[in-house]
């Protein structure tokens, strides 16, 4: 989603903030624009991606030392040259950034168009800086103080920085319901909608709160308040972020590079959390509340997107291991239908951002009703682990790829984790399950390093079947949610319409679009349901469809009637998740690169949803 990147120091903004909207594109957007300030104030900005802006900008005006720069995601106006940021006020004098959206803009807009203000843009961006300038103008205070009162007006969220003609010495920033961190440097300061475009600058952050406002100066200290006009003290982080980590490392994608560091992530997520040779498992983020769990009577999940179906596949581990029942809630429908929730209910919230608006506002509601929160993120101090009561981090590392792969595998593993010691703690597990389980996760990372080895097999199935309008993806148990993602990750970066499936349910409606052109991917591993999924392959081929089948290594029966096979280690049912997603993680990578598609920023998606 949108993307701001902010400078002021004795540096050359415009290099910085042209390299930070690049690291920001992972966001997902469709224009860009940077506003600089040198006596005049040069905004430049346009419909695309941050290299046409480049290019827009090459014989232009671009020197100076203070600057903003935003990547947008249209939510208020197409995303056109007029609609992308950074916005004019009314003189001209003032610019602004904005994540967000100001939901009561309409109101504020008739009010200054009666006052004279011209628009010229369809978004509500626009309209809060004209707001601001006219308190500006008209109450005669300070530019800080201006933002202040503006906010106090506006309903919705937002993340700002101002930039003006009259102030070339301070940037103003302020946020609610939309991350911004300032990253402090020596005699310089950068603000950005998430770290990634400040970590090679400096890794001294300050993460701005709820409605609260900082004055950044070119020189001397960060000033806070909130909007209540109460001064803060800002709190100095130091992040552990590496620069390498958002880099594609030889990869000709960040996407194709997340798959393959899956082995490593996975273990990652485990460290210090599994002890095979002493029988552990330890969770020290939610230690405090796993009495609270145990004793749970539900546990409610709400996720969206990919995080939605770990979710499932945590639905099905918490029933099976912990026998606690346990549903799985999009948020975003969650938060609107008045659910019955009390004291008695855990929420695990999976997000991989850790900033998605409606799962944030999902938690709210939850905590409002007396829920425990238990948060299950990626992005290391991001809002939802600071919004949760305890929680564990799935330390994947920073994932750029819009279509999330190694979050998943890591939220997945985390959530087994978390279920194996519950279940433990409980007693709902025989000894001899738990510790067969834990050596088989132990086993996970190298299994997944052998699926990797099949890249080529998988590639050369993406040959055959990239100009295919359909797909279907079917699974039972365990395998249902990954049927599920891998018809996600197919849709998402290839634009081929894709249906998962619970493979019996297929004959219920999905039956009748096979026939020789369409065809179905099914997750055949060995297991409780490997007899029944053998039949529905049946269903299929009797019906002329094409079956390519994911099944365990030396599978005979289901490579008989398949099409083409997969192969992929042995390993325990309820593991299965872990490693045959690899595959279908693979398949559609191949096939979105085979159609020529942008596979790392697909079109009209974003890898942070912050609005809802
Ligand atoms: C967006 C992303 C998905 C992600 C979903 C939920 O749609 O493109 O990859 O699964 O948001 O995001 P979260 O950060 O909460 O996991």
């Amino acid at each position: 989603m949108c993307g701001i990147v902010a400078y002021i120091g004795s540096k050359e903004a415009y290099p910085i903030l042209i390299k930070g909207l690049h690291r920001l594109e992972y966001r997902g957007y469709d224009s860009a624009g940077v506003a600089i300030l040198n006596k005049e104030l040069h905004v430049y900005k346009c419909k695309g991606k941050v290299a046409e802006l480049e290019k827009h900008t090459l014989k232009k005006e671009v020197s100076g030392t203070i600057g903003i720069g935003h990547t947008r995601w249209a939510t208020h106006g197409a995303p056109n040259d007029v609609n992308a940021h950074p916005h004019f006020s009314q003189t001209k004098n003032l610019v602004i950034i904005h994540n967000g959206i100001i939901e009561n803009y309409a109101t504020i807009k008739k009010e200054l168009q009666k006052r004279g203000h011209k628009f010229h843009s369809d978004t509500d961006t626009e309209v809060l800086i004209h707001l601001i300038e006219d308190i500006y103008v008209n109450e005669r205070v300070e530019l800080a103080e201006a933002v202040r009162q503006a906010l106090t007006e506006v309903i919705g969220a937002y993340a700002i920085v101002v930039l003006s003609k009259d102030n070339p010495d301070e940037l103003i920033a302020a946020k609610k319901s939309s991350p911004l961190v300032i990253g402090v440097g020596k005699g310089e300061y950068f603000v950005a909608s998430d770290a990634t475009p400040i970590i090679e600058y400096t890794k001294d952050v300050v993460y701005l709160e709820d409605e609260q406002i900082a004055v950044i100066p070119r020189k001397g200290k960060l000033q806070i308040k909130t909007i209540r006009n109460k001064v803060k003290p800002p709190y100095i982080q130091t992040l552990e972020l590496k620069l390498e980590a958002l880099e594609k490392g030889g990869y000709p994608h960040f996407m194709l590079k997340e798959i393959y560091e899956q082995p490593r992530s996975i273990r990652d997520s485990m460290r210090g959390r599994l002890v095979p040779k002493e029988g552990k498992v330890n969770l020290g983020g939610i230690k405090e509340y796993e009495r609270k769990i145990i004793n749970a009577k539900r546990i409610v999940i709400v996720a969206c997107g990919t995080s939605w179906h770990a979710g499932l596949v945590g639905e099905y581990l918490f029933e099976d291991l912990a026998r606690i029942p346990v549903e799985v809630e999009y948020a975003s429908e969650f938060r609107y239908r008045n659910p019955i929730i009390g004291e008695d209910d855990v929420v695990i919230a999976i997000s991989q951002s850790g900033e998605t608006a409606d799962t944030l506002a999902a938690i709210e509601l939850a905590k409002s009703k007396g829920a425990t929160i238990i948060g299950i993120c990626n992005v290391v101090g991001s809002t939802i682990p600071r919004t949760t009561h305890a929680g564990s981090y799935t330390h994947a590392g920073p994932e750029i790829g819009v279509a999330s792969t190694k979050a998943f595998t890591a939220q997945i593993t985390v959530l087994t984790l978390m279920a194996l010691r519950i279940a433990r703690k409980k007693g709902s597990i025989s000894e001899s399950r738990y510790f067969e389980l834990i050596n088989e996760l132990d086993q996970i990372p190298a299994k997944v390093e052998k699926v990797l080895k099949k890249n080529d097999e998988v590639k050369k199935l993406a040959k055959i079947f990239k100009d295919v309008k359909n797909f279907l993806y079917l699974g039972r148990g365990y395998a249902f949610p990954v049927a599920l993602e891998g018809a996600l990750k197919l849709k998402e970066i290839s634009y081929i319409h894709a249906e998962g499936y619970p493979a019996a349910e297929m004959k219920h409606g999905p039956i009748a679009l096979i026939d020789e052109n369409m065809p179905v991917v099914v997750i055949a591993t060995k297991g409780t349901s490997y007899e029944k999924v053998a039949s529905n392959i049946q269903e299929v081929k009797a019906r002329k469809g094409k079956i390519i089948a994911i099944v365990t290594e030396r599978d005979k029966n289901v490579k008989q009637h398949a099409d083409y096979v997969i192969e992929i280690p042995e390993t325990d049912e309820i593991l299965v998740p872990l490693i045959s997603v690899v595959p279908l993680q693979l398949l559609a990578y191949h096939i979105a690169v085979l159609r020529g598609c942008n596979v790392d920023q697909p079109r009209n998606l974003a890898k942070s949803v912050t609005v809802e």
